[in-house]
C-alpha cells in the first residue's frame, strides 16, 4: 500500500495512512488525506482561506476517481462549502453525473447536508487581495469591480506577474491493490469568476485506473486541460511505456503547447506496481509518499523537465 501526494498534503497523511493500515479503501484514504488540507488555514491554494477569485469570492474545484471502476465525481466553482472533496465524492456516489458546477454544485452540497460556511476567508487573505489588486487599479476601480464591464482586463493585470496557483493531489493504493486519486484547489488566485481549472476535469488534473496506475496535476490547470495530462500519463502506461517514460512524455507534450499562456506544471503519478513519481517544470519542487513499511512520509525532489514559460504582453 502507498499514499503519494503533493507536499502540502502532509497534514492529512496521518488520517490517510491510518485508513490504509486498517485495511480501508484507497478511496477513503484519499478523501481523509485531503480533508485536513482543505481545513488548513495556512494553505492559500486549497479550501478554507485559499486565495479567492478577482471579486473576492472563494470558488473551489475538486474531484475524486475510483480506479476500480473509473467512477468519478467532481465539483467546480463551489462556493462556501468545505470539504469540497467530500461533495465531489457524493456526486460520484449519488448522481448519474460526474461534474456539477456553480449554483448547481452549491445546491447539491446543501441537499446532501453539507453546511454553507459564511466566512471561508480570514482577514489576512482579504487584505492580501486588496493590496495585490491595488498595485494595478485605483481605489474607485477596486471598489466597483463587481459591476465592471471590463473584468477580463483586471484578471490579466492581477495574474501577471502575481500568478498564484496550487492544488493538493493525493493518490492511494490500498492493501487490495485498488487505486484512487483526489484533487482539490481554490484555483488560480484572482481568477475570472466561474473559471474552472484542471482539478475538477477528469483526465486533465486527475485520472486513476487500477489496470495501469494514476496521475494528478498541480500548476497551471489550463495547460493540463489542453493536453489531457493526467489521462495521457495513464494511457502511455497502458500502451507499454514505463512510469518514467509516461511522465516525461506528458511534460514534453506540455512544453510543446503553443500560444501565449504557458506557465508551470507539477505532477505526481503512480504505476500499478506501487512505484511513485513526481515531476515539475521548476527546480527544487518536492512530493511526499509513505508505504506501510515506513513510520512517516518521505519528501523527495521532483524530476525536473523544463517548460518554457510564455506570458502575454
Ligand atoms: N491546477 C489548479 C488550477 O489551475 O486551478
Amino acid at each position: 500500500m502507498i499514499l503519494l501526494a503533493s507536499t502540502n498534503a502532509n497534514v492529512g497523511f496521518p488520517a490517510g495512512m491510518e485508513i490504509l493500515r486498517k485495511g480501508g479503501s484507497a478511496l477513503d484514504a484519499v478523501e481523509a488525506t485531503i480533508r485536513p488540507v482543505e481545513d488548513n488555514p495556512a494553505d492559500r491554494t486549497v479550501g478554507f482561506n485559499g486565495y479567492p477569485n478577482i471579486l473576492g469570492d472563494l470558488e473551489l474545484d475538486a474531484s475524486i476517481m475510483d480506479g476500480r471502476t473509473r467512477e468519478s465525481g467532481a465539483v467546480g466553482a463551489l462556493k462556501g462549502v468545505i470539504p469540497a472533496i467530500s461533495v465531489a465524492r457524493k456526486v460520484m456516489e449519488t448522481l448519474p453525473h460526474v461534474l456539477l458546477a456553480g449554483a448547481g454544485a452549491d445546491r447539491f452540497a446543501a441537499e446532501m447536508g453539507f453546511p454553507q460556511t459564511e466566512a471561508l476567508l480570514n482577514p489576512d487573505v482579504i487584505a492580501a487581495r486588496e493590496a495585490i489588486l491595488k498595485q494595478d487599479m485605483t481605489d474607485t476601480e477596486f471598489a466597483t469591480l463587481a459591476t465592471s464591464d471590463n473584468l477580463r482586463q483586471w484578471v490579466r493585470l492581477a495574474t501577471d506577474p502575481e500568478r498564484t496557483y496550487g492544488t493538493v493531489n493525493v493518490i492511494a493504493q490500498d492493501a487490495n491493490g485498488n487505486i484512487a486519486c483526489g484533487v482539490s484547489t481554490s484555483g488560480w488566485a484572482w481568477k475570472y469568476p466561474g473559471r474552472l481549472g484542471d482539478s475538477p476535469i477528469i483526465g486533465a488534473g486527475n485520472y486513476a485506473d487500477n489496470r495501469y496506475g494514476a496521475a494528478a496535476c498541480t500548476g497551471m490547470g489550463e495547460m493540463a486541460i489542453r493536453a489531457s495530462t493526467a489521462h495521457s500519463i495513464v494511457m502511455a502506461m497502458k500502451l507499454g511505456k514505463s512510469l518514467t517514460e509516461a511522465c516525461e512524455l506528458a511534460m514534453e507534450d506540455l512544453n510543446a503547447l503553443g500560444g501565449n499562456f504557458i506557465g508551470r506544471m507539477n505532477l505526481i503519478a503512480l504505476a500499478k506496481d506501487g512505484t511513485p513519481a513526481g515531476y515539475s517544470s521548476l527546480p527544487g519542487k518536492t512530493f511526499i509518499y509513505q508505504t506501510d513499511e515506513m513510520e512517516t512520509y518521505v519528501e523527495k525532489e521532483r524530476t525536473l523537465v523544463e517548460i518554457e514559460e510564455r506570458w502575454a504582453e
